[in-house]
């Protein structure tokens, strides 16, 4: 444990998020949760052990996380690890006050700009993917705007774009020693993507042969906690080769910069 430092999870009020939560809290580290509700995230913090703070913020818009990222600066001169594990699986097309597809800005341009915003006081990065990003098709020009929304694909393109982004931001990050690694934390019952319809119904029923939040935890936890290496993508516990389109990737890139304004 380093003196002195945070470790700051996003989506912290429930799910997977609350459970890494309780995990890093249990460790002794100061924790600092963030919640898009303020009375959500107070709840969860008045449930959990140790020293967490709450920081309430929206990702789902450039201001909204431009405001987050001033408040964490403020309270966290040193972050251990930022745990990007805040996401959206949408079941139908909605625009953010930007103008961008909601999970496309959630799930994919809130860990970017974070990430750029908070680069100098980072020490390791874990990003919560999922192992569907294999199936995503990310078209810059139409998934930012949810033109190629689907209800199952568009969770999958945005992860997709996410994991498009991790390579660049190792290498971005080497010679300051930040790392950055991600994972699939395992299929976990969760609140993800529940909605009405025969398509909620089914999930419903899969959702209670599905796996606790805590079992989601254990290899966030583990990858937080561990700085070997960056740029990585784990399945639960086991490191998986990817092959990434490195072109898109930096199309990708370039698209995120010019929507969040980073340069
Ligand atoms: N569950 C699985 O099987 C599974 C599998 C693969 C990957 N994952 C990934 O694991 C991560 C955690 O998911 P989960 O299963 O724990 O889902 P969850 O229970 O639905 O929790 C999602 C969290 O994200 C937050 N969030 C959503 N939109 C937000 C916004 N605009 N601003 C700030 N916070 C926002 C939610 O806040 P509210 O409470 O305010 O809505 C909630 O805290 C996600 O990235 C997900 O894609 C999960």
């Amino acid at each position: 444990m380093l003196l002195g430092m945070s470790v700051v999870v996003t989506g912290g009020n429930r799910g997977i998020g609350y459970a890494v939560c309780e995990r890093l809290a249990r460790t002794g580290r100061r924790v600092v949760l963030v919640a898009r509700d303020p009375a959500r995230g107070a709840a969860a913090v008045r449930e959990l052990p140790g020293e967490v703070d709450l920081v309430a913020g929206d990702l789902s818009t450039v201001a909204g996380v431009r405001i987050l990222a001033e408040e964490l600066r403020r309270l966290c001169p040193e972050i251990e690890v930022l745990v990007h594990n805040a996401g959206l699986w949408p079941s139908r097309r909605v625009l953010t006050a930007d103008g961008v597809e909601e999970a496309f800005a959630v799930n994919h341009l809130a860990p970017f700009l974070l990430n750029h915003l908070l680069e100098d006081r980072l020490r390791r990065v874990v990003q919560v993917s999922a192992g569907l990003f294999v199936k995503g098709k990310a078209d810059p020009e139409r998934t930012a705007y949810g033109l190629d929304f689907h209800p199952v694909r568009t969770y999958a393109d945005t992860k997709l774009c996410n994991v498009l982004t991790l390579p660049l931001f190792a290498r971005r990050w080497q010679d300051a020693g930040v790392t950055i690694d991600a994972l699939h934390p395992g299929v976990i019952r969760t609140g993800l993507g529940d909605r009405g319809g025969v398509l909620g119904l089914v999930l419903k029923a899969a959702k209670f042969f599905w796996t606790a939040p805590e079992h989601g935890a254990t290899p966030v936890v583990r990858l937080a906690l561990e700085e070997k290496g960056s740029g990585r993508f784990f399945n639960v516990d086991k490191e998986l080769p990817v092959h990434l389109d490195q072109e898109l990737g930096e199309r990708i890139w370039r698209q995120a910069a010019a929507l969040t304004g980073v340069g």
